[in-house]
């Protein structure tokens, strides 16, 4: 009963969502990584969702925030309150077992940062803690068989980071994490309209926009939407309507920095395992992979087909929930080798 794995939890810890997986369950949270709390004092007053509808909004005694931004902790005390929330929130109260834990956090992030998050997850209740790379736990979410003697891509583009892996028999061959991702979209399109408009935008205005007519391949039909801000001169409300063409010009330079890093990917890639992605593809994982022709774009920049997983926002969570089986068929698959190392 002890090893009993039915309250084994998988955590996406992101910078944009966090994700909880209960095997058996399925996805049981899916909230925004936002903590409010009370300015000076820094007591938590809101978490998740209820958080996110206070971002920008606040009044001046209470600061809503994203402590996870850009892929670190920038804010480790909130993040901490974050996470203890979160899980006591899928955890029943009363409990004799106490569950594992898998999370899933970007591989750029520091030592200091792991630990933390380490620790988090043992105060509220873990008997056992694993941190892996959110990239690793995406390829076993997406259900790609990893452990084989072949190459496999990952591209998770999350909020703040974009983590690009190579994957052969169960373990990371080449990996690259920059600190951009869908964030960086959203700031794109607010400094286009802003340069181009004289307009300034909110950050939920942008990300609307990016997600209801952003498009990375040109398209034949300009969709068009209306747009509120205040104008950059005399600071007065005004609208605007902005079309897909404006929105594609305004994502080039951060899409072009993740085409970039692709390439640069593949270029680091052993030619055996090279030869393998160009027949399977680069599997495409995290919200960002939803902007529409961002698949289209990286197949024509490579030469390599992008597939997009079929649950590209849960993949990570998903992952971190099945890595102690993935773990136990690894362990007890017996290596034929053994005899020859002694
Ligand atoms: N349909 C869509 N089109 C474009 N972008 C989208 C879409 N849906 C979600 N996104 C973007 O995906 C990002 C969030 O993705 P995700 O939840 O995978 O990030 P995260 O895991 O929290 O971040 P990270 O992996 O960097 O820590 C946001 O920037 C969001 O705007
Ligand atoms: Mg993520």
């Amino acid at each position: 009963m002890f090893g009993s794995s039915s309250s084994d939890l998988g955590i996406d810890l992101g910078t944009c969502n966090t994700l909880i997986y209960i095997r058996n369950k399925g996805i049981v949270l899916n909230e925004p990584s936002v903590v409010a709390v009370e300015r000076g004092t820094k007591r938590v007053v809101a978490v998740g969702a209820d958080a996110k509808r206070m971002l920008w909004k606040t009044p001046e005694n209470i600061i809503a925030i994203r402590p996870m931004r850009d892929g670190v902790i920038a804010d480790l005390e909130s993040t901490e309150k974050m996470i203890r929330y979160f899980i006591s929130r899928v955890l029943p109260r009363y409990r004799f077992i106490k569950p594992r834990m898998v999370i899933g956090i970007p591989s750029c992030i520091t030592e200091v940062e792991r630990r933390a998050v380490e620790e988090s997850a043992y105060k509220s209740g873990a008997r056992e803690v694993h941190v892996i790379e959110e990239s690793l736990a995406a390829a076993i979410g997406a259900d790609i068989p990893i452990k084989e003697p072949a190459g496999h891509m990952i591209c998770d583009i999350g909020g703040g980071t974009t983590e690009i892996s190579v994957i052969s028999l169960g373990g990371m061959v080449v990996t690259s994490a920059i600190r951009l991702g869908g964030d960086e979209f959203d700031e794109a399109i607010i400094k286009h309209v802003r340069s181009v408009h004289n307009l300034i935008i909110g950050e939920q205005m942008a990300e609307r926009l990016k997600m209801e007519i952003g498009n990375a391949s040109p398209d034949k039909t300009i969709e068009k939407v209306e747009v509120k801000g205040n104008d950059a001169i005399t600071g007065l409300p005004r609208r605007l309507e902005i079309d897909s063409v404006e929105v594609r010009e305004a994502l080039k330079d951060p899409i072009t920095q993740i085409i970039d890093e692709i390439k640069a990917t593949l270029g680091k890639t052993p030619p055996e395992l090279a030869a393998d992605i160009v027949d399977r593809g680069i599997v495409m994982t995290g919200g960002g992979s939803l902007l529409k022709g961002l698949d289209k774009l990286i197949a024509k920049e490579t030469g390599v087909p992008a597939i997009i997983a079929e649950h590209p926002l849960d993949c990570v969570a998903l992952g971190a929930g099945k890595y102690f089986d993935y773990l136990k068929g690894f362990d007890t698959s017996k290596n034929i080798y053994d005899s020859l190392n002694g």
